[in-house]
């Protein structure tokens, strides 16, 4: 039986495929969407008699996002979730070059991902569990790059800056709302991910500095980060008014 309901973008690698491990039981629902399945992931599920399913989407098309997750959302039995939970999670820190640099396929890419998808699912979320009595939350997963401005990284940094505001202005508008969805960003910090390898393995002024905290081992552990992620989120809804 499903009671709590968890969607999670960028499900395949990295802090999204720590969350999802870390959520996987019979009584959690957990639909990972990104490009690629993560079979460790599939095959874990099944061990466990888990509750799990791919989503296979790229978040660039931006066309095609809202029919998605309205598919998942309808396909559900409102009456038999306690909660539900949207974890906004994939992004891409490329491109890594001074802006002039930057081809516009390559910035349009990276906004569509980064800020157009978790508004785009955000919006739907909202609209398509509406009438729902559950707990409603949306994490979005931001960065200490939306507050630090950063050489060669402008399009990432803009983009998590823009996706902190964006969920402070949702806040607002829920805070009016009977059933509000609780809006929540958190910033993982550094983790020993994919997208550090590309940070340090680029060749920008901070390559050096994300190489030293690698080799410095100042890098967290995705599981760790997901773990916390999960009981910060289990803490604000408690104390959030629903
Ligand atoms: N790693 C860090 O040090 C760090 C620090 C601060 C904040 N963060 C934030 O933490 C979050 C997770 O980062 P991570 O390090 O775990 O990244 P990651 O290992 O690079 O994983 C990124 C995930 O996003 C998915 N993705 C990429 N492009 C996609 C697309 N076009 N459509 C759908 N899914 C796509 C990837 O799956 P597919 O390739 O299969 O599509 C993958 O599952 C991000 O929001 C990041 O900005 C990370």
């Amino acid at each position: 039986m499903t009671k709590h309901v968890y969607i999670i973008t960028g499900a395949s690698s990295g802090l999204g495929a720590a969350l999802s491990r870390e959520l996987l039981s019979q009584e959690t629902q957990v639909l990972g969407i990104s490009r690629t399945v993560d079979k460790e992931i599939q095959q874990l599920a099944q061990e466990l008699n888990a509750n799990y399913a791919f989503i296979a989407a790229d978040l660039t098309q931006v066309e095609r996002i809202e029919a998605t997750l309205q598919e998942i959302i309808e396909s559900m039995d409102s009456s038999k979730v306690e909660t539900i939970t949207l974890i906004n999670n994939a992004a891409t820190v490329t491109p890594i070059k001074p802006i002039e640099a930057c081809s516009s396929d390559e910035i349009v890419s990276s906004i569509q991902l980064n800020l157009t998808a978790p508004i785009l699912l955000t919006s739907c979320f909202i609209k398509e569990t509406a009438n729902w009595s559950a707990k409603r939350s949306i994490v979005n997963i931001s960065s200490g790059s939306g507050q630090y401005p950063a050489s060669s990284m402008s399009v990432y940094c803009s983009s998590k800056a823009a996706l902190n505001m964006f969920t402070k202005c949702v806040a607002m508008e829920q805070k009016e709302e009977p059933n509000p969805v609780h809006m929540l960003t958190i910033d993982p910090g550094m983790m020993n991910t994919g997208m550090q390898q590309i940070a340090r393995e680029s060749d920008f002024e901070l390559s050096s500095f994300f190489r030293k905290q690698s080799e410095e081992g100042h890098l967290a552990e995705p599981e760790t980060v997901a773990r916390n992620i999960l009981l910060e989120l289990n803490q604000h809804r408690d104390v959030t008014p629903a």
